[in-house]
């Protein structure tokens, strides 16, 4: 295996020191990058660039390319796996992604089939490996999945929700269900998260999207326990070195403090928890990623700084920091604000280490 050069992110997310902060952005192969633009031209559809190893890797190496950044991710998408569960995915320009055949009762849930995880997902490890070739150990490789709660909203609702009505309805009557459901995502999302370590994963990440749509005492039942089942199933060390596990759910804010119990070595933070915050939920015990909101993106550079600085004050001294946005880059943002921010941790982050 090469020698990976850039080991800051793993470090960072095993709270072990560091000379600066690592950093990278959410979405950081995506819509705001013309060059990311062309290619999706090129490959027609968003599912067939992520079944294109070729154009998968050349578009997760994009912003590596304009960008002092210290990891890749993946380029593909929390969805394949309910794809791969045969509800066949397809995306709706202008309405995000839809499913031909939403999953909504007990029968369906039951009848879902087995998936050949290395078969059906097979293109997702061949772009890791492909990815881990081009990368020759400049920075490293992060996998990630969605957690079983928001790859199961999309499952049942068919699509994107905003008031996830039909999912509540079968949390309320038929909660069994509603678990066997996520039972069954969580083992094929575990399958294929440690079939992207065994391709070449160093750091894995569990989308969470939708888990703050819940009340706190569902979120434990229905979202945590379910990415618990995932973080106990999960390959933990490849090639001589820890993998490092990052749980991430948007808008979790006090639920932080239960994350922690699940045994993952971080947490995402999206803005609306100042990362001071967040470092008193989790008390130091995993390492923290985030979380500058990513409308600052469309100010000036001086807000832009600004908010670097800010973000890195509210963390505060120590390891166990990564630098990210709080949610992903969003399609209207100017690249040229990208680099304002990566800029500005460079030179912004390293008195708060040594
Ligand atoms: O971060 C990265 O650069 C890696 C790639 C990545 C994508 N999706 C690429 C993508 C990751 C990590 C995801 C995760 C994902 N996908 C989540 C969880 C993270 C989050 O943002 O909360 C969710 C909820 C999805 C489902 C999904 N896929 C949605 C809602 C959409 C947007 C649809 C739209 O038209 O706005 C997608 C499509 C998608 N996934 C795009 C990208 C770059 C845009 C597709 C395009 O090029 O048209």
């Amino acid at each position: 295996m090469t020698e990976l050069k850039n080991d800051l992110l793993l470090r960072a997310l095993l709270r072990e020191p560091v000379e600066r902060t690592p950093l990278w952005i959410m979405r950081q192969a995506g819509r705001y990058l013309p060059e990311y633009r062309e290619v999706r031209a090129q490959a027609g559809d968003f599912m067939s660039l992520c079944r294109n190893a070729e154009l998968a890797c050349e578009v997760t190496m994009q912003p590596l390319r304009r960008y002092k950044l210290d990891a890749a991710i993946l380029f593909s998408d929390i969805l394949t796996v309910p794809d791969a569960l045969g509800l066949g995915l397809y995306f709706v320009t202008g309405e995000g992604p839809k499913f031909e055949r939403p999953v909504q009762s007990a029968a369906a849930i039951k009848a879902l089939p087995e998936p050949d995880v290395a078969d059906d997902l097979g293109y997702v490890f061949d772009a890791v490996r492909t990815i881990r070739k081009e990368l020759d150990g400049r920075v490293p490789l992060i996998g990630f999945a969605g957690s079983p709660w928001t790859v199961a909203t999309y499952m049942v609702e068919g699509g994107s929700s905003r008031e996830f009505s039909t999912i509540k309805g079968l949390a309320a009557e038929d909660p069994a269900a509603l678990e066997a459901l996520l039972d069954k995502v969580a083992a094929v999302t575990t399958d294929y998260l440690n079939a992207q370590v065994e391709a070449g994963a160093q750091a894995l990440m569990v989308f969470d999207t939708w888990g703050a749509a819940l009340e706190a005492d569902d979120y434990r039942r229905f979202s945590l326990a379910s990415m618990q089942r995932i973080v106990d199933g999960l390959t933990r060390e490849s090639d001589g070195r820890r993998v490092p596990v990052v749980l991430f759910t948007k808008g979790a804010g006090p639920l932080l403090t239960d994350m922690v119990g699940t045994g993952c070595d971080a947490l995402g933070v999206d803005w609306t928890t100042d990362l001071a915050t967040a470092r008193q939920y989790v008390d130091d015990k995993v390492a923290l990623q985030g979380n500058l909101d990513p409308a600052t993106l469309r100010e000036s550079p001086q807000v832009i700084r600004q908010g670097v600085a800010d973000t890195l004050a509210s963390y505060g001294k120590g390891p166990g920091h990564v630098f990210n946005l709080g949610h992903g880059i969003t399609p209207d943002i100017d690249p040229d604000h990208v680099s304002v921010l990566v800029e500005a941790v460079h030179e912004l982050s390293p008195k708060y280490h040594g």
